[in-house]
């Protein structure tokens, strides 16, 4: 598998170095059927990701032609950007590139569109990457650099605003529902989309993440991963925002398998801003303070938990620095963080006949020119009701590879599938177990089942069959799981006989 992470530059030929990471598990896993492929996303208005920028060449008329990275708002004058993006050489004299000869574009969905307001295009005044970061490696960690505009931003323009960053030391659990956005690399672009794109795809644990690189490559301090089946970031899309549900800012797209949505599963790598000094490089270099927007007090949920009846969301209340008061949108989702009802003005959730069994949260965010900040209620009782159906498979399905001539003799898939976890949650003594199963082999015979052991602390050992929850992804559920150290371990076949070589193994403390 080949990693990269030079900026991609559209028709323009950069030629930059490639990596050729070692393959734990030995066997052929990059497929000649997986073109690279942002992933399996769609097109997203600017508004839904208003912290989303476009770098640009500012030689260059058409912000489409000249785009090569993202980068994401911090404050009205500063973005932040991959550090890799300012390794770029377009006029070739040798040299990397001053940041005056780069522009940012703000509120601009489809950078081919003939730009009207609210599109804003700002040069460069000065730039620089992390003090830790090496721009001349192909991967380094602390791939994050901070840009200095030379006019502000129109923060209160529609659709450009300011990222909520994450907080120092915040972790983001594997399983985290995230989402990436960029006009990078698509499955049927490979110049990138003129339209804004994004995706929606889980974090995946540091060690899960390593098993797919050379371990030269990975640093899990300064790293976040993620990726779901036949969904990742690609080139182009360099710089640019990993966002929580919340929209928080957690991330920012670093590198990855070539074979971007690589079938083998392998997950795009996101520079973590969580991580402290990547943090306070980020907030503290900025000379405007960065002020937010802040709760003084949290949003309520009110109203009967109960499918059809409705739940209101009654507004905290917020002090803030710049002037005017900052923009509020509510948002409801469950209390494990998935998005019910997107933000928009509505304050009002009605119950869905099939939400019973889940907890409601409501959110409140707030923006403004300084920032943008976001608190949440306490979670609403058990919704009562008929449970959610079956989750469909959620992925667009992967591109099947054109049949060729018959083969002479007929291929056996010889290679067992490979299981990774995707997310333990133990709450009351129950526990939630997802597995990503990728199966492998040329062809894949297809997975024959999935099953889940569960080692309590005391009592008896248990297995369950997991039951697929989307492509690629299964569940398994535990009651009464007595407290202490669980340990869990999967063991899975596929249909041509083979098993997971070792079973993988995952400890949790349940409350
Ligand atoms: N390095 C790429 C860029 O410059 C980003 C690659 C991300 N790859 C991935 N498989 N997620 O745009």
């Amino acid at each position: 598998m080949m990693v990269s992470m030079a900026a991609s530059v559209r028709r323009v030929v950069v030629v930059g170095l490639v990596v050729v990471a070692g393959v734990l598990g030995g066997g052929s896993m990059a497929s000649a059927a997986t073109a690279p492929r942002i992933f399996g996303g769609s097109v997203v208005p600017i508004t839904d990701h208003p912290w989303q920028v476009a770098i640009v060449r500012h030689s260059v008329t058409s912000a489409w032609v000249g785009q090569f990275c993202g980068g994401v708002i911090v404050d009205a004058r500063h973005v932040i950007t991959a550090g890799h993006c300012l390794g770029v050489d377009f006029d070739h004299d040798g040299e990397f590139d001053p940041a005056t000869d780069f522009d940012v574009v703000a509120g601009m969905p489809n950078l081919k569109a003939t730009p009207g307001l609210p599109a804003q295009r700002i040069q460069i005044a000065t730039w620089g990457g992390m003090p830790q970061f090496d721009v001349a490696a192909n991967v380094s960690p602390y791939d994050a650099a901070l840009v200095t505009l030379s006019q502000p931003l129109d923060t209160l323009a529609p659709g450009v605003r300011p990222a909520v960053l994450v907080g120092a030391g915040v972790p983001t659990p594997a399983g985290t529902p995230l989402n990436v956005s960029g006009w990078g690399t698509t499955e049927a672009l490979p110049n990138g989309s003129p339209d804004l794109r994004s995706t929606d795809i889980f974090a995946v644990g540091d060690p899960d993440c390593s098993a797919f690189f050379d371990l030269s490559l990975t640093d899990e301090a300064t790293m976040l991963c993620a990726v779901a089946p036949g969904k990742d970031s690609c080139s182009g899309d360099s710089g640019g925002p990993l966002t929580r549900a919340d929209s928080t800012l957690v991330g920012l797209v670093s590198w990855g398998p070539q074979d971007c949505a690589s079938a083998d599963g392998a997950p795009g790598v996101y520079t973590e801003l969580a991580e402290p000094t990547i943090n306070s490089f980020v907030r503290g270099s900025t000379d405007v303070p960065y002020t937010p927007p802040q709760a003084t007090a949290s949003p309520t949920l009110t109203g009967t938990a109960k499918s059809g009846e409705t739940l209101t969301c009654n507004p905290g209340s917020w002090t803030s620095t710049a002037p005017g008061a900052p923009e509020i949108e509510y948002r409801f989702g469950t209390a494990d963080g998935q998005t019910i009802q997107n933000w928009s003005q509505a304050t009002t959730y009605v119950v869905g006949a099939n939400d019973g069994g889940l907890r409601i949260v409501c959110g409140e965010r707030a923006r403004d020119a300084s920032g943008a900040a976001f608190a949440a209620s306490d979670p609403s009782d058990p919704v009562v009701g008929p449970p959610p159906a079956v989750v469909p498979p959620v992925t667009t399905p992967v591109a099947q590879p054109v049949p060729g001539p018959a083969p002479a003799a007929k291929p056996v898939d010889s290679v067992a599938p490979r299981t990774t976890f995707l997310s333990i949650s133990c709450r009351k003594r129950r526990c939630v177990v997802r597995v990503r199963v990728a199966d492998r082999g040329t062809p894949t015979s297809g997975v024959k089942s999935v099953r889940i052991t569960a080692l309590p602390a005391r009592g008896a050992v248990r297995t369950v069959t997991a039951r697929k929850i989307a492509r690629g992804i299964y569940e398994a559920r535990f009651s009464r799981v007595s407290r202490g150290t669980a340990w869990f371990t999967v063991a899975t076949r596929d249909v041509a006989g083979n098993r997971s070589p070792q079973p993988a193994i995952k400890h949790v403390r349940v409350r």
